[in-house]
């Protein structure tokens, strides 16, 4: 993963938060909250919480003394995240990297993270730390995207850019937020982290747009594939968006837009 692949910062926060979330996270993220909450926890912990789409789904979901403890790497997605969610005393917000918790042992029923385990640089020590502070009995519920070909947009836009640098194709989408989707591999490694019980889930779901160009700008300028483009040529952003809302447009039309997105859910517990 390159370094820039776990930046969420200047302007992604709020690209991220008004056109990445409705395109692909927010369906999702109403599935993932009634999951958790259907365990009835009185404490989550949130790693990778981004902008707060988990949260905004599942802060609703929980008893009124459940204890909510939100955390990402990025302290500007976080602050994104709170200055959405209104005034929730249950609520406790916190910068953390998911692989170096800041809590005790066996202090939450539930740890959740969307989208998040494929930024972990070793996938083992963020598994591990999320066992680590989980009360015996408790689930670690977590999705990871499949392989970016599921993916109708992602694909899409990752062509399209190449088309602009076309001897360095910025490729962070399929190296990172789709470059874990092997199930066996995502089983073998919890296992190797302690958990005992694995179940994962695949489940298609689709994504839609008002216009081409919005999900071209969601990608291009709502995710670190930004920090990519602009490290070529912060002038080009423009034209490498253009080529994207093009690509989708041939593919998927001029007026609303709908492309097949697919993830992997999955419970470890034990
Ligand atoms: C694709 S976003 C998902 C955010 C949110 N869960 C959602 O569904 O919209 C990935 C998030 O992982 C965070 N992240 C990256 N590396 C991390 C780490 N080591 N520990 C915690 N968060 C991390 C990023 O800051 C970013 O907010």
């Amino acid at each position: 993963m390159a370094e820039s692949d776990k930046v969420f910062a200047g302007s992604i926060p709020k690209f991220y938060d008004t056109l990445m979330v409705p395109l692909i996270f927010e369906a999702y993220a109403a599935d993932l909250a009634q999951r958790v909450a259907a365990f009835s926890p009185g404490s989550v912990l949130e790693t990778a919480a981004g902008s707060g789409v988990v949260t905004r789904s599942l802060a609703p979901k929980l008893s009124a003394d459940a204890r909510y403890v939100v955390t990402d790497l990025n302290q500007p997605m976080l602050d994104y995240a709170a200055s959405r969610q209104g005034s929730d005393s249950r609520i406790e917000w916190r910068q953390a990297d998911a692989l170096d918790l800041p809590f005790e042992d066996a202090s939450f029923d539930v740890v959740c993270c969307q989208f998040g385990a494929m930024f972990f640089p070793d996938r083992v020590a963020g598994y591990a730390e999320a066992r680590r502070v989980l009360r015996p009995g408790g689930r670690f519920v977590f999705s990871v995207w499949d392989r970016i070909e599921e993916n109708a947009f992602a694909d899409d836009v990752t062509n399209a850019v190449a088309t602009v640098f076309a001897y360095d194709p910025p490729r962070f989408l399929a190296r990172t937020p789709h470059g874990y989707h092997d199930r066996d591999l995502i089983e073998a490694e919890l296992r190797r982290a302690g958990f005992a019980q694995v179940e994962i889930e695949t489940h298609e779901k689709l994504s839609h747009a008002a216009t081409a160009r919005d999900a071209a700008i969601a990608y291009c300028m709502g995710t670190p594939l930004r920090n990519e483009i602009e490290a070529r040529d912060p002038g080009l952003l423009q034209l490498a968006t253009d080529r994207a809302t093009q690509a989708i447009a041939r593919r998927h039309g001029e007026g609303p837009v709908a492309g097949k997105i697919q993830a992997h859910v999955i419970v470890a517990a034990g």
